[in-house]
């Protein structure tokens, strides 16, 4: 990583972590906040799931125990999100009456967002399936990503005020996802440094932290270029699939 990347780095995760913190702050951008966050780490589950299938079916047992063990977090971690927007009576908005293609049953994040668009540059969506994804990029790309949640929801958390009963639960439920997010990011470097050695791990790392660089300046202006609009993720109400979840499992 050279030193220009280095700095930007360090500027665009102050700037975002400073964006996300206020919006999660003020109760009238929170919604959108957290129904982005309950796709994201929801989103993962199916993908991370045929992850483990594969590791299994290749009889790498430890990395398919550590894969299975992520997915359950990241399906707790959308719960959390999602129960977060249910305590102000909202619910993300229904992707199925709305047109969109689904890739292995996640939405297609390369043609939304310009920043898997540029963090994925020079992989094609099939390249990227879980069936076809190279270890070492998965375990990569994945790592940064990891690492870079961690610190940024622990800074959310920190400015969640502890008065007032929601945004005290909210926070407690931040601080619990930003620890799971430090040991995913742990295992995934352990991956890392078993496939590849340590001098290959530290520049895969390095060579992902400048996509990483590189894709937050372009979700930066193509942000600028919508001239700070972001679509609405959220409608009114509490969702009745995630009700029916949590009484099956007070029930179980
Ligand atoms: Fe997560
Ligand atoms: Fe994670």
């Amino acid at each position: 990583m050279n030193f220009f990347t280095q700095i930007l780095h360090i500027v665009g995760s102050g700037a975002t972590a400073y964006i996300s913190a206020r919006s999660m702050r003020d109760l009238q951008t929170r919604p959108d906040v957290l129904a982005a966050f309950q796709l994201a780490e929801s989103g993962s589950v199916p993908f991370l799931e045929a992850l483990r299938d594969r590791a299994s079916s290749e009889g790498n047992d430890w990395l398919s125990e550590r894969l299975d063990r992520h997915a359950s977090d990241e399906r707790r971690h959308g719960q959390i999100f999602a129960h977060a927007l249910k305590q102000l009576n909202k619910q993300v908005i229904d992707f199925k009456k709305m047109p969109q293609k689904v890739v292995d049953g996640r939405p297609d994040e390369r043609k939304q967002s310009p920043f898997f668009g540029a963090y994925f540059a020079g992989y094609s969506q099939d390249d990227l399936k879980p069936a076809n994804i190279p270890w070492a990029v998965f375990f990569a790309s994945t790592y940064i990503l990891e690492l870079d949640a961690s610190h940024d929801f622990l800074r959310m958390a920190n400015t969640l005020p502890e008065d007032e009963p929601r945004s005290a639960n909210l926070k407690k439920g931040m601080i619990s996802i930003a620890q799971d997010e430090t040991g995913h990011a742990a295992y995934l470097r352990e991956a890392m440094e078993r496939y590849l050695g340590e001098s290959a791990t530290q520049r895969a790392i390095d060579e992902w932290r400048t996509r990483k660089v590189n894709a937050m300046l372009a979700m930066v202006s193509n942000f600028i270029q919508k001239a700070g609009k972001m679509p609405s993720m959220v409608q009114e109400g509490a969702p009745v699939e995630m009700e029916r979840q949590e009484s099956e499992k007070v029930a179980a």
